[in-house]
């Protein structure tokens, strides 16, 4: 590995830590990014599918998801994981990540992970070859490329301190805090950081300074590199061996902090975990001295350090850095109160998940109905034969007669005098379970049935003990001497068009059963639409939850009620056709049965 991150890297964010993301994203959008560095967050307690963030003046959508698993399997590019876990969950997730795979880095912010689950994690992980940056941490930054989180602070701070484009230092810090004031002592004295990390505080961190030192060595946009160690530990030895063996051959400026330590009269433990020595070799003062007789720029004290950043940035005759053009995130922005991922009419002419009216409307466009439904209700072109077995539903259940609930409602209602809308909208409110509103039941239940590999009679059984109807199964007047021809149509569509049935196929076993104890409890429509548009989803590659969650929010009820929609305004127009007068139900259909008042 060259660099740590590229323009092009992505991270799934391990919290749902929304102002270190928005800091992120418009981190993206001033250096212009072309995708946001937050390809995912993992939020386990939110019921959220998404989080709205701003990327300049517009928003984007950042998808959310209850597991690490789930994320990397959605977003199998996004090889940088942010663990923003607290301490009590940081190695687990951090564990976990390392399991799943395909994480290269993992950062870790969280202080105060136990020393002994720290060292364990950052063994497995150097023994699967993934950089981890922390514990302890504010992470790292690429300039000009991907920046983790809150390093470098406000975008105001980034530009000052020239983190928004490459330039050519390596900087290796301990200390978030500090690595923030060195940036900026770096961007007056230098040309700004190619690549920077805080390694972290804690006493056990992952990659530790020859790690990262090692690498920018290969890195072509590193030149030099700056080491801001401290009292406490023997890293720096190891970079002083690599230097002497030349395996570091670009020059090194380095500095440890805690030379005051040496004025306490006992040991000094400092802010970070790490930063207290125990022996002479971990004080600061021995540090600097080793380095120094290794070669290493060390300077006189910290107050020296950007003298002698500027003396060594000097020295190495580096072209000057051109300054790349950036966005400027607005002041003041607000958020948007509605969501629309399936329409736009904003341009010249409107679209349908993306395609202009004009290239579906027309005959000449060959599309059909079922293409537009297929554009708007599930943002995708689906097939022919799959928009055709839509658009053959739609017709199929487009009516039934007068005499069915819901067209009978419709008449009623438009016979008391009042509009096709409202007329219409009391014939939907008739469909549900028991009439045109089995569909989405027959799915849900049929597949669970098929899914668990229950035999027709278990399946009976199983319905038994729910209490309810087999939705799907049965038919007022339909049987096996009266067939609904409907059902055989769409049937045979089926068999011709499509892949496989494999729940159609399992459907039939089961109404064979039911027609065997009456012979009116035949497959129905609903049932067959049902059984056959998870079939259509399968074949077309949706995944199960996703079919799931179609089933779920009621998609396949919708089929019935856009093609009996056509059916009720029907008879709505016929009624007014006629000019009907309001209907009283006939008494002697009535069966009375009301109690006698008791006398007071
Ligand atoms: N699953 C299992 N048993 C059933 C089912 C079923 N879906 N439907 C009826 N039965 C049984 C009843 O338990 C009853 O048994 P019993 O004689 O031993 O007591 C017998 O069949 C008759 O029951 P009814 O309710 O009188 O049946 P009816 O023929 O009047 O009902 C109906 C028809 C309402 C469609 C019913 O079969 C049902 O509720 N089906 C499930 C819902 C459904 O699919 N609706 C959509 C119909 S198609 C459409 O509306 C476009
Ligand atoms: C329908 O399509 O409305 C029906 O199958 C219901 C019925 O009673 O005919």
């Amino acid at each position: 590995m060259e660099k740590l991150f590229t323009k092009d890297t992505q991270a799934i964010f391990w919290n749902n830590n929304k102002t270190a993301i928005q800091r992120m994203l418009d981190y993206d959008y001033t250096i212009k990014r072309d995708t946001p560095s937050v390809a995912g967050i993992v939020a386990p307690t939110s019921s959220n599918k998404f989080e709205k963030f701003f990327w300049g003046a517009d928003e984007i959508m950042v998808p959310v998801y209850k597991n690490t698993a789930d994320a990397k399997k959605a977003q199998p590019q996004a090889d940088v994981l942010l663990n923003f876990g607290s301490f009590r969950t940081a190695y687990s997730v951090t564990n976990e990540a390392l399991d799943i795979g395909g994480f290269r880095v993992i950062m870790i912010t969280a202080e105060g992970i136990p020393e002994r689950l720290a060292r364990k994690m950052n063994q497995k992980a150097r023994d699967l070859g993934v950089t981890v940056i922390g514990p302890a941490t504010v992470g790292a930054i690429a300039p000009g490329a991907f920046k983790i989180a809150n390093i470098g602070g406000t975008i105001e701070n980034i530009i000052n301190s020239k983190l928004h484009r490459a330039g050519s230092c390596g900087l290796v810090t301990r200390s978030g805090g500090l690595f923030n004031e060195l940036s900026n002592i770096i961007a007056i004295n230098a040309d700004g950081i190619a690549e920077g990390v805080a390694i972290g505080g804690d006493r056990f961190v992952g990659s530790v300074f020859i790690d990262n030192l090692l690498r920018m060595e290969k890195n072509p946009e590193v030149k030099y590199m700056i080491l801001l160690g401290e009292v406490g530990g023997t890293e720096e030895y190891k970079v002083i061996e690599a230097v002497k063996s030349g395996k570091i051959t670009k020059p090194i400026i380095a500095w440890c902090i805690g030379t005051i330590a040496k004025y306490y009269d006992s040991g000094v433990q400092f802010g970070h975990a790490g930063a207290s020595a125990n022996s002479d070799m971990e004080t600061a003062e021995a540090k600097n001295r080793a380095m120094a007789e290794a070669g290493i720029h060390v300077p006189e004290s910290f107050n020296d350090l950007p003298a002698k950043i500027k003396e060594v940035y000097e020295s190495l005759n580096i072209a000057p850095i051109p300054e790349p053009e950036i966005n400027t995130v607005p002041k003041s922005r607000r958020p948007k109160q509605f969501i629309c991922t399936i329409s736009d009419d904003r341009g010249e002419e409107a679209t349908y998940a993306g395609f202009p009216i004009s290239s579906v409307a027309t005959p000449d466009t060959g599309k059909g109905i079922g293409d537009v439904i297929s554009l708007l209700w599930f943002k995708k072109q689906y097939p022919k034969w799959a928009t055709e077995f839509i658009e053959t539903v739609i017709k199929t259940v487009a009516d039934h007669g007068p005499a069915v609930s819901g067209a009978h409602n419709a008449k009623v209602t438009a016979r008391a005098g009042k509009s096709v809308v409202e007329a219409l909208v009391t014939g939907l409110l008739t469909i549900g379970p028991r009439f045109g509103g089995a569909i989405d039941g027959a799915a849900q239940y049929f597949k669970y049935a098929d899914d668990n590999n229950l035999s027709p009679k278990e399946f009976l059984g199983y319905m038994k003990k729910q209490g309810i109807p087999i939705p799907g199964i049965g038919h007022r007047i339909k049987s096996l001497k009266n067939p609904d021809l409907r059902v055989t149509g769409l049937m045979n569509f089926a068999s011709e068009h499509f892949p496989s049935t494999p729940l159609l196929d399992y459907a039939r076993t089961v109404e064979a059963l039911t027609t065997s104890k009456k012979e009116n409890l035949i497959l129905n429509v609903d049932g067959t639409i049902g059984i056959l548009m998870v079939d259509m989803w399968r074949a077309l590659g949706y995944s199960e939850e996703e079919i799931n969650e179609f089933i779920a929010s009621g998609t396949l009820n919708a089929f019935f009620i856009v093609g009996r929609s056509i059916g009720f305004i029907g008879h709505v127009l016929d009624e007014k056709r006629l000019a009907m007068p309001m209907y009283r139900h006939p008494m002697d259909d009535i069966l009375y049965d009301v109690q006698k008042a008791e006398k007071i």
